[in-house]
């Protein structure tokens, strides 16, 4: 099933991913491990686009001390092939650090260490991609009334804004493009207005000695860090944590609770009726949204109180509240907050207010365009998706559009996390071959169940 001519000269490619992140990397290395053992009818042929130059994860949050918030056994492929050289465990090994990670007695390495290993296992696959292309729209190819294909158009970024177009032909996608800052209603980013998302790209732009004053905004894992980061870094500044609950509270990452990470946590999640979804989704929210590192809650704490004791508090925290306006001003924005116990507003003058007030999936409606038509929504408007990650859709469609990402609703918690990226690539790997009519032997039976069960486990 590699890659053969199809119309216009274009090259027809079994799978096209949209997005280089930990998704598609891991989708990237499935197909490499899979195209290594399979015979010529088997291979399949991949590419991706991604619009950054290079590989970078949550870049603008990569900050020196923070930790990751999953096990370094859930990474790329370990889930789903412990033998793989693309192993975490495999590059602490090539770059000589294996010892000493094994004293460190750790799962949870920092964000830095775990972002080289995902830069060196996207070296390893570098070749499937085109860095610097922005995915600008999906058409249908159509044969009669079938789509039998789909070109993906995709924008060449180069720094001065313009950029030839490409367009690839692809029997399946792969849509991957993750998460984009969200600000509260009526807020949006400015000169002294950002989302966490853009702190070190930007936080070089405040003069140490001169910044008086932040707001940091949210209570979830990325306010916990941008606060402690910024009372680190301008030793002279107050800064101001301000949030709608009454303190901090920490992730629940007990064991049972954490089995809602699990591969299989996926099929019960994906089973069960719509109002059993929401008991799930509200019962373990707090192990991962609006929740903190209980050793970063304690640090926060420690630092305030320390503060007390010597007499200048330049942390401090307005809990039960909410921001209700920000006012850009010459040098400073005014930040209006509204107290939830006494219902009064006062107005912080502050140098930068960050908004740590989350992300939301990257809606893939606006890149499927016309696709949309053959993708019957759910009745809250959202794509239907089926067990494999695969957008249902009408009956004349033959090629696949696949989602890693912006499945909560179907696939539950994991959705836009790390947890099941291994498992879920090898799903959606499994599902391109069983689903591409060249695979099929004739007679239409599925693909070789021996390559299927090789993709899964
Ligand atoms: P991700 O967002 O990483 O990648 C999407 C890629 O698509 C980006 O590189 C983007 O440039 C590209 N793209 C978007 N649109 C495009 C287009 N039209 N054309 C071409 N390219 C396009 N989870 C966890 O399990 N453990 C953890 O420790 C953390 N830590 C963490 C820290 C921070 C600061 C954040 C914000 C999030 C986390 N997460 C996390 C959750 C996070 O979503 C997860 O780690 C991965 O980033 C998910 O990987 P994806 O590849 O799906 O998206
Ligand atoms: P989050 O958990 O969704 O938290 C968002 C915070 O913003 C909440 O406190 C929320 O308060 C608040 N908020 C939302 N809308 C608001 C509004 N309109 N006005 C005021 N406050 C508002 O987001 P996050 O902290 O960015 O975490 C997102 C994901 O990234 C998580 O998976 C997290 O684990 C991950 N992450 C990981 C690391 C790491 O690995 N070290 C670092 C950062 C983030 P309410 O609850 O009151 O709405």
């Amino acid at each position: 099933m590699s890659s053969s001519t199809g119309t216009n000269d274009h090259p027809v490619h079994d799978l096209i991913g949209i997005g280089f992140g930990p998704s598609n990397l891991a989708l990237a290395i499935a197909a490499v491990e899979h195209n290594d053992q399979a015979n010529d009818t088997e291979r399949v042929a991949v590419r991706f686009f991604e619009r950054q130059p290079a590989f970078g994860w949550h870049r603008g949050m990569l900050l020196d001390d923070a930790t990751m918030q999953v096990s370094f056994l859930k990474d790329l492929v370990t889930l789903r092939n412990p033998a793989s050289s693309f192993s975490f465990l495999s590059y602490l090994h090539e770059c000589g650090r294996l010892v000493d990670f094994i004293n460190h007695k750790t799962l949870f390495p920092l964000r830095l260490e775990f972002h080289a290993y995902l830069e060196w296992a996207s070296a390893r696959v570098a070749d499937l991609v085109d860095w610097g292309h922005e995915v600008t729209r999906l058409e249908p190819v159509l044969e009669g009334d079938e789509v039998v294909a789909l070109d993906v158009t995709a924008r060449e970024l180069n720094a001065d804004g313009t950029g030839r177009e490409v367009t690839y032909r692809a029997r399946n996608v792969v849509i991957a493009t993750g998460l984009q800052p969200r600000f509260p209603e009526g807020i949006s980013g400015s000169e002294h207005v950002w989302h966490n998302q853009q702190l070190l790209h930007r936080v070089e732009e405040i003069d140490v000695e001169a910044a008086r004053r932040f707001v940091v905004v949210g209570a979830g894992q990325s306010a916990a860090e941008v606060t402690a980061f910024l009372h680190g870094r301008f030793p002279e500044a107050e800064v101001v944590s301000v949030f709608s609950r009454y303190g901090y509270s920490p992730a629940d990452d007990s064991p049972f609770a954490n089995r809602i990470f699990d591969p299989d946590a996926v099929d019960d999640f994906f089973e069960a009726p719509v109002h059993v979804k929401k008991l799930l989704m509200g019962y373990h929210a707090n192990t991962n949204y609006s929740v903190v590192d209980g050793e970063l809650i304690e640090e926060l704490y420690r630092r305030t109180y320390q503060e007390k004791v010597v007499g200048r508090e330049r942390l401090t925290m307005m809990n039960v509240a909410r921001v209700e306006a920000v006012r850009e001003q010459d040098s400073s924005v005014a930040v209006t907050v509204r107290s939830l116990t006494g219902d009064r507003t006062v107005d912080i003058d502050a140098d930068l207010a960050v908004f740590a007030t989350g992300y939301d999936p990257v809606d893939p409606l606006p890149l499927l365009g016309d696709l949309a038509a053959f993708c019957p929504p759910d009745t809250g408007g959202r794509l239907r998706v089926q067990r494999d990650y695969r957008v249902e859709t009408t009956p004349g469609i033959r090629c696949g559009i696949y989602l890693q990402g912006g499945t909560e609703h179907t696939h539950g918690l994991s959705s836009s996390l790390l947890s099941t990226i291994a498992v879920r690539a090898g799903e959606i790997l499994a599902s391109v071959v069983a689903g591409t009519p060249s695979v099929q032997p004739a007679g239409g039976a599925k693909a070789p169940a021996a390559a299927l069960r090789r993709l899964i486990s």
